[in-house]
């Protein structure tokens, strides 16, 4: 939610605060705003709608040192006056986050005479910086000072016309890094986008304050104590986050699966075996002692969890209990200190995961796992075990790769446990591994059904409902395919286990409610032909996503799409494919704005 740009250099900073941005966007995109010293004192532009937009309309602003931002609302209707920067006196700030006690602080600074004029819990810290600056010796010791009295989560990047060439940025709970270069130092929500000037990356941590100027940067704990944080020198290709010949970062996020699931498997490499070790040196140890695994993670990343429970009871014996972040957090629930609790997030820092993992272990649950795609995250910090998937950077806000990625890491997971457990052979532990390994091969046949897929995707373009359907581990596929729709083309989508139909949603079946089902080859398939008899019946249009050796006809109202090769537990990872696929080819017909749906951002960092 909301991205962070900041710079001070020896050259004009405008174009990189706008093409930072630009790979910011996926953060939020209802309005842009960036502020600059100018001699005149702070030049602010800011808009509603794209960053395009305020490149448009900062076309003609020059400065070295500035601060931008793009914004999700969260306090405040998405508008020009809400749009950050905030400015009180000399003051000008962004900010990622939500500041809790800013109600209080508003009242505070309102009786001393300070306006406001935006309805953002930002505002509050720009008052607070300029209130506190009255007494303070400069800049950095105010914003130091400011930070100390704010609650809730923030990363804020501050520039005072009064003291030029330097930007302070500080952070606790929401992401920000610096970027140093030669010609200059930069500030971030992520590092990509400040690879267009440099990859020497730090990452800050909770509690840190920095100051940039041209020439270097200064960090200090909120109590003034000077730390030392290592120079990183990013790994990200700058193809990782262009677009090159895709149409969209969701296409492109689609068919890098195959390199995505290669990369996040290597780590098996050429052995018939797998070690506890992946997940960490402790792991050999701490699973030992597991006896009971619950997973915590919100939207997509949830149902990478529902799927992996399939796995993990049937193959590893191991009871596993999927919740959702924002209800665990909230409810009370009986704790189990052998229970190991796993928190599945691409981006690493969703607020409600983040929030329940830390809730687990307040309740005495301290064998945790961390099953993220970036590295530096909270939330990889704070678990004692951690797996990285290598999707890669995920632009696109319907997640993808990082969900395909995410299975086959729990698929790891499920193996390990089961090994742990001593329920797994040699020769079945073999077997896995050589079908983990060939499923880059795998999802890259399935990607062949593309153009038939587009053919189906026309009918969906005036529905306005539907259904999806699966059993067993693919009925946690159906929830992401019904994710997916709703998403990016609006549709009303809703999954269901295929055998809870007649409880309800029957009732709902007729021509214009079209029935995604997944069929694939399994023990299920008998029962779940019979399910959809019972769509026929009512005169439901069936759309069904089989495997090469399932055997389901098509005939009138039902069209068959055949996976190439039908793949046993790791089933599920091809099938999302064709949904992901079907989505994305309706949000085309129907003309959504497929990497930025509307009301939607990819990094939640807010409650
Ligand atoms: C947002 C994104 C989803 C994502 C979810 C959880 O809703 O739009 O794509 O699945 O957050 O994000 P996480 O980074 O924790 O996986």
């Amino acid at each position: 939610m909301c991205g962070i740009v900041a710079a001070a250099a020896s050259k004009n900073i405008v174009p990189v605060l706008v093409e930072g941005l630009k790979r910011l966007e996926y953060r939020g995109y209802d309005s842009a705003g960036l502020a600059v010293i100018s001699a005149a004192g702070i030049e602010r532009v800011r808009s509603v709608g794209r960053v395009a937009e305020l490149e448009t309309a900062s076309a003609s602003t020059r400065s070295v040192t500035g601060i931008a931002h793009t914004r999700w609302a969260t306090h405040g209707v998405p508008s020009e006056r809400n749009a950050h920067p905030h400015v009180s006196g000399s003051i000008a700030v962004v900010h990622n986050g939500i500041i809790e006690n800013y109600e209080s602080l508003r009242n505070e600074l309102s009786a001393r005479g300070h306006v406001f004029t935006s309805d953002t819990d930002t505002e509050s810290i720009a008052h607070l910086i300029e209130a506190t600056l009255q007494t303070a010796p400069d800049l950095f010791a105010a914003v130091r000072l400011a930070c100390r009295r704010l609650v809730g989560a923030y990363a804020i990047a501050v520039i005072d016309h009064q003291q030029p060439g330097k930007v302070i940025v500080a952070r606790e709970g929401s992401p920000l890094l610096l970027g140093l270069s030669d010609t200059g130092n930069y500030a971030a929500s992520d590092a990509s986008a400040l690879l267009q000037v440099t990859r020497n990356m730090v990452y800050l941590e909770n509690g840190d304050i920095a100051e940039l100027t041209a020439a270097g940067v200064k960090i200090t704990r909120l109590d003034g104590t000077p730390v030392d944080r290592p120079v990183h020198v990013s790994q990200l290709s700058a193809a990782a986050v262009e677009l090159g010949n895709y149409q969209h970062y969701m296409q492109k996020e689609i068919f890098e699966q195959p390199e995505a699931l290669a990369n996040t498997l290597e780590i098996v490499g050429g052995s018939k075996t797998i070690q506890p070790g992946i997940f960490g040196a402790e792991a050999a140890n701490l699973l030992a002692d597991v006896d009971a695994i619950l997973i915590l993670a919100c939207g997509t990343s949830s149902h990478s969890g529902y799927t992996a429970r399939y796995w993990l009871e049937a193959i590893a014996g191991v009871p596993c209990n999927v919740e959702i972040a924002s209800e665990y957090r909230y409810r009370t629930s009986v704790p189990n200190p052998k229970q190991l609790i796993v928190a599945i997030s691409q981006s690493g820092e969703t607020a409600d995961t983040l929030a329940a993992l830390r809730h687990a272990k307040r309740l005495g649950q301290n064998k945790t796992l961390a099953l993220c795609n970036v590295p530096e995250s909270a939330i990889v910090r704070e678990c004692v075990l951690r797996f990285i998937t290598r999707a890669g950077p995920e632009i696109g806000v319907a997640s993808t790769k990082a969900f395909t990625t995410q299975l086959a890491a729990l698929f790891l997971l499920t193996l390990v446990m089961a090994k742990v457990k001593q329920k797994l052979g040699p020769a079945q532990e073999s077997a896995y591994i050589d079908q983990l390994r060939h499923l880059p091969v795998a999802v890259n046949k399935v990607l062949e059904l593309e153009s038939d897929i587009k053919v189906w995707a026309q009918r969906f373009a005036d529905k306005h409902h539907a259904l999806f359907l699966g059993r067993g581990r693919h009925y946690p596929i159906a929830l992401e395919g019904a994710l997916k729709l709703k998403e990016i083309s609006y549709i009303h989508a809703e999954a269901y286990p295929a055998g809870e139909l007649k409880h309800g949603p029957l009732a709902l079946v007729d021509a214009d409610m079209p029935v995604i089902s997944i069929a694939p080859n399994d023990q299920l398939l008998d029962k779940l032909k019979s399910n959809l008899k019972e769509v026929q019946a009512r005169g439901g249009e069936l759309y069904v996503f089989a495997d090469a050796d399932s055997e389901i006809a098509a005939s009138e109202g039902v069209h068959v799409l055949r996976l190439p090769e039908h793949y046993g537990e790791l089933s599920p990872i091809l099938h999302v494919v064709p949904l992901q696929l079907l989505s994305y080819h309706v949000a085309l017909v129907k003309g959504t704005d497929v990497d930025k749906p509307r009301n939607l951002a990819k990094s939640v960092t807010v409650e």
